[in-house]
């Protein structure tokens, strides 16, 4: 069973006059453990793509599965984002006022799927895992890009959601940098079952996930790894 089962996504937008189709009636699926990544150029429709998955933008038409069932009404989206989903984005998006700690902490009161000592636990592991444990108590601004983008991911793995989606996690980081980010991510990936969806446009680091697609004219087209 895939975690993440998109059929026959379409989404257009209008332009002016004209109605411009981003998505064209796409499928995708996503299983547990799989890490894939999505090229494109800029303006393709990636990010449009990342939020109809991730539950923060309602498709034209369609349908969404999620760990086997049907994404339902927009009621639904606030509770399954939080429970299901994990969202990593180019410019981490820490907040600037609480320590990394704290954050995590806070994650971990919205979700209520771990008690306060598992949460404590999961929260060190990642941090370790990640190779930021001596970040924990730091703000985001005492922190390097990298060291902030691997923050970002403990938080987006730490309610231990079913999915992963990740736009562009890398453009702010040098290559090395961010081939490390890229890897760690792969790491947790395999460690726990996620599934992964990453948008990026860099080619350079397409060895360290299962399965490439490029997304061209508004449908998804495998490339071969
Ligand atoms: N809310 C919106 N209203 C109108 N057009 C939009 C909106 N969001 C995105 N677009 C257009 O849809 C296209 C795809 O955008 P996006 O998904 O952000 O592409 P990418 O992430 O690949 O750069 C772009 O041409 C963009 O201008
Ligand atoms: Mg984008």
């Amino acid at each position: 069973m895939s975690v993440l089962n998109l059929k026959a996504i379409s989404k257009s937008y209008q332009d002016g006059e004209e109605e411009r189709t981003i998505l064209d009636k796409l499928d995708l699926q996503v299983s547990a453990g799989e890490f894939v990544a999505i090229l494109g150029p800029s303006g393709s429709g990636k990010s449009t793509l990342l939020s109809i998955a991730g539950a923060l933008l309602s498709a034209d038409s369609g349908e969404i599965y999620l760990d086997g069932e049907k994404v339902g009404s927009q009621k639904e989206w606030t509770k399954l984002r939080r429970e299901k989903i994990g969202f990593i984005f180019q410019n981490h998006q820490l907040l600037p006022f609480l320590t990394i700690a704290e954050q995590l902490d806070m994650i971990g009161k919205f979700s209520k799927r771990f008690s306060k000592t598992e949460v404590k636990q999961r929260q060190e592991a990642l941090l370790a895992e990640l190779g930021i444990a001596d970040c924990a108590k730091k703000y985001p601004k005492q922190l390097s890009g990298g060291q902030k983008q691997r923050a970002a991911i403990a938080r987006a793995f730490l309610n231990q959601p079913s999915l992963i989606l990740a736009d562009e996690p890398t453009a702010s980081l040098d290559a090395s940098r961010g081939r490390q980010v890229a890897e760690l991510i792969r790491q947790e990936v395999k460690e726990r079952q996620t599934a992964v969806v990453m948008v990026t446009h860099d080619e350079r680091i397409l060895d360290v996930v299962d399965t490439v697609y490029r997304l061209e004219n508004a449908k998804l087209v495998k490339v071969n790894n």
